[in-house]
C-alpha cells in the first residue's frame, strides 16, 4: 500500500482490526495533518492540530467512539502549536476533561508551563486561552516512572540501532499488538515517531532541515542527525510501507529514505545555523518584503533591457535571435509569481498570515524564480550590474532564511578611487553603435558588443556628477567593495527617480570617513521602507547610511582602515 485516502476509514496494513481515518491537508504551517486510529476498544488521535473545523470533526468522531464505550487518547508527535493548539485550548477552557493527552516528557513540561518558545506560540503570534487549569499530559518516553491520571500500561527500552547509536522506545499496547513510540529529537526536543502496523507517523522530522524550519527554538542539529540515522535504520530493519508526515502527502519508504539521506548530506551546512527566534523571523520577513520590492524593480529593468536587445536584433534582421532573446526570461511567469506573493504579503499586513508564513512563501517564490532563470543565457547576453545585484539579493535572502552567514568580503579600499571609478562608469557615454555593427559575422564578439551597449545605463544620460575630496584626507576604508558599489548605484538610481540633474559626492577623512551625497532636488530621497532596505545593503557592505538636515542629502559613513591596514 503506498497511498492513503484523506477523510476516509481504511485498514492499517500489518495490524488487523485497526482502522485509520486521516486528515491530509495542503501543506501549511497553521495546522497539521491529523490521523485518527480506531481499534475494537480504543481511539487514538495523532496530532489533532490547530484548525478549529478539523478539530470539531475529530471531536465528533471521538465522542461517538466514547459513547460506544471506546477509550480515547490524543498523542502528539511534538508540542508545536500547529499540532496541538486546539486540544490544549480545549483543556485550558475547562472542557473535554475526559480526554487524555500524551506527549514526550520535554513536550509535556512545555505544555504544562505553556512555554511560548518551545511550543512556537510566540513566533506564530498565538496565545493559549488564559486559565488556571493544568494541561493534563501523560509523559511518553519519560526516564522517570510515568505519572498522572493515565497509566498507559507501557514498557520502555533502549534499542541498539546502527554505528553504536541507540533509540529509546516505548510500547503502547493496542488491540492485538502494540503501537511503538520512538524518541526522535532534533526538530524539537520532544519529537517522537509512532509505528502502527506498517505505518510510521513521522511528525515534522522530514522537513526538520528545511530553510525556515531548521533553527527553530529547541532545534538541535546533532540530535537531528542521530534521529535521521535511527529512522533510516528503522526503515531498513522493519516492515514499513508508508511514512505519514505532519504536513503534506504521506510518502512511500523509498521517498522517505531519499529525503532523510539528503538531510544527512546537508547536515554539515546546518552546523552554524542561528536560532530562528522572533528577532530573526522579523529580520527575515522584513527582508522578504524588501526583496519583493526590489525584485519588482529588478525584473522590470531586466525585461526592459531584453526588449532593447531584441529591438536591436530585429533592426539587424536577426529575427530568430530576437525571438530567443525575448523568450529568454519568462517574464509573464515571473510577474505571476510576484503578484501571488504580493497578495500573500497583503494578507499578512491585514493580519491573516504570520511572519513565518511570509518567509516560507518568499522561499517558494524565490526558488520558482530561480528555476525560471536556470538554463537561460542571460549571463552571456549581458554583464549588467542589475543581474549581479539581483542574484546577490537572492543569495542573501536564501542565507538569511537558512540562518547562514552572509557572503561578505571585507577588504581595504581607497574610497576616492572606488567612487571615482564607479561614477566614471555611470557617466561614460554608451559604446558606439558601429562597434556592434563591426562585430556582425563574429557571433561572440557581436553579442559581447551588444552586451556592453546594453549594460550602459541610459538613465544617467544628461546628468552631471561631481566628486570632491577634502584636502589630502586619508580615505582608506574597510568595506566589501562589490556590495558597496552595488549599494551606491542603487542609491544613486533613487536620485534619478527624483529627476535630479546634478549630483555631488563629497568625501571627508578621519576616523570615520564619509561620503555626503547631495543633489538639486527638494524632496526627501527615501521613504521609510526604501530607507530600511538601502540601509541594510550598506550595512552588509560595511557602511552606515545616515540622514542629513537637508532632506535631499544622505551620508555614508565607514570605518577607517589606515593606509597599512
Ligand atoms: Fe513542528
Amino acid at each position: 500500500m503506498t497511498a492513503l485516502e484523506s477523510v476516509k476509514w481504511q485498514p492499517v496494513p500489518g495490524l488487523e482490526g485497526v482502522e485509520l481515518y486521516p486528515f491530509i491537508r495542503k501543506p501549511d504551517i497553521v495546522s497539521c495533518n491529523s490521523y485518527v486510529l480506531r481499534t475494537t476498544s480504543e481511539m487514538i488521535v495523532i496530532d489533532p492540530g490547530a484548525d478549529a473545523e478539523q478539530m470539531a470533526r475529530i471531536l465528533e468522531m471521538v465522542q461517538q467512539g466514547v459513547a460506544a464505550g471506546l477509550d480515547a487518547t490524543f498523542y502528539l508527535t511534538h508540542c508545536h502549536v500547529d499540532h496541538c493548539f486546539q486540544i490544549v485550548s480545549a483543556y485550558r477552557s475547562g472542557g473535554n476533561g475526559s480526554m487524555k493527552l500524551a506527549v514526550q516528557e520535554a513536550g509535556a513540561e512545555a505544555l504544562m508551563s505553556l512555554d511560548p518558545d518551545l511550543t512556537q506560540a510566540r513566533v506564530m503570534g498565538w496565545a493559549f486561552p488564559p486559565s488556571s487549569l493544568q494541561v493534563r499530559c501523560s509523559s511518553l518516553l519519560d526516564a522517570r516512572e510515568l505519572t498522572g491520571e493515565v497509566s498507559l500500561g507501557t514498557k520502555m527500552d533502549i534499542m541498539p540501532t546502527c554505528d553504536g547509536l541507540t533509540l529509546r522506545r516505548q510500547m503502547v499496547p493496542l488491540d492485538g499488538g502494540a503501537m511503538e513510540v520512538f524518541h526522535t529529537p532534533g526538530h524539537s526536543p520532544d519529537s517522537v515517531c509512532y509505528l502502527v502496523g506498517r505505518m510510521l507517523f513521522t511528525g515534522d522530522l522530514l522537513f526538520a532541515a528545511d530553510p525556515g524550519i531548521a533553527g527553530q527554538v529547541g532545534w538541535n542539529r546533532d540530535d537531528l542527525v542521530t534521529s535521521v540515522r535511527n529512522v533510516l535504520w528503522l526503515l531498513r530493519s522493519r516492515e514499513i510501507d508508508l511514512c505519514c508526515p505532519g504536513h503534506g502527502r504521506p510518502v512511500d519508504t523509498e521517498t522517505a529514505r531519499a529525503i532523510l539521506e539528503g538531510m544527512l548530506q546537508r547536515a554539515g551546512e546546518l552546523g552554524s545555523i542561528r536560532t530562528n527566534d522572533l528577532d530573526r523571523i522579523r529580520f527575515t520577513s522584513d527582508y522578504a518584503l524588501d526583496i519583493l520590492m526590489e525584485a519588482n524593480e529588478a525584473f522590470s529593468v531586466l525585461a526592459g533591457r531584453l526588449y532593447y536587445l531584441s529591438y536591436y536584433l530585429e533592426e539587424l534582421e536577426e529575427s530568430e535571435e530576437a525571438r530567443r532573446c525575448r523568450e529568454c526570461i519568462e517574464s509573464d511567469k515571473i510577474d505571476e509569481l510576484l503578484a501571488k506573493f504580493h497578495l500573500f504579503v497583503e494578507e499578512f499586513l491585514q493580519g491573516q498570515r504570520v511572519q513565518l508564513q511570509v518567509i516560507l512563501k518568499a522561499i517558494q517564490t524565490i526558488q520558482s524564480i530561480e528555476r525560471l532563470f536556470r538554463g537561460t543565457k542571460l549571463e552571456e547576453l549581458m554583464d549588467a550590474s542589475v543581474l549581479r545585484r539581483t542574484s546577490r539579493l537572492l543569495g542573501d535572502f536564501t542565507n538569511a532564511v537558512k540562518g547562514l552567514e552572509f557572503d561578505i568580503e571585507m577588504t581595504t579600499a581607497q574610497l576616492d578611487v572606488l567612487i571615482e571609478r564607479t561614477i566614471g562608469t555611470l557617466a561614460s557615454p554608451p559604446p558606439p553603435e558601429e562597434e556592434i555593427l563591426d562585430a556582425v559575422g563574429d557571433d561572440q564578439a557581436y553579442l559581447a558588443a551588444l552586451a556592453r551597449r546594453i549594460a550602459h545605463l541610459p538613465v544617467y544620460d544628461g546628468m552631471t556628477f561631481s566628486v570632491r575630496k577634502e584636502g589630502d584626507a586619508d580615505l582608506t576604508v574597510r568595506i566589501d567593495e562589490g556590495r558597496f558599489v552595488d549599494a551606491l548605484c542603487g542609491l544613486l538610481e533613487e536620485y534619478v527617480g527624483l529627476e535630479a540633474r546634478e549630483i555631488v559626492l563629497r568625501m571627508t577623512g578621519g576616523d570615520r570617513p564619509t561620503v555626503t551625497i547631495s543633489a538639486d532636488v527638494k524632496e526627501k530621497v527615501l521613504d521609510q521602507e526604501k530607507e530600511r532596505s538601502h540601509r541594510r545593503r550598506f550595512e552588509l557592505a560595511g557602511a552606515r547610511l545616515k540622514n542629513a538636515e537637508d532632506p535631499a542629502c544622505l551620508i555614508l559613513e565607514m570605518e577607517a582602515s589606515g593606509r597599512d591596514g
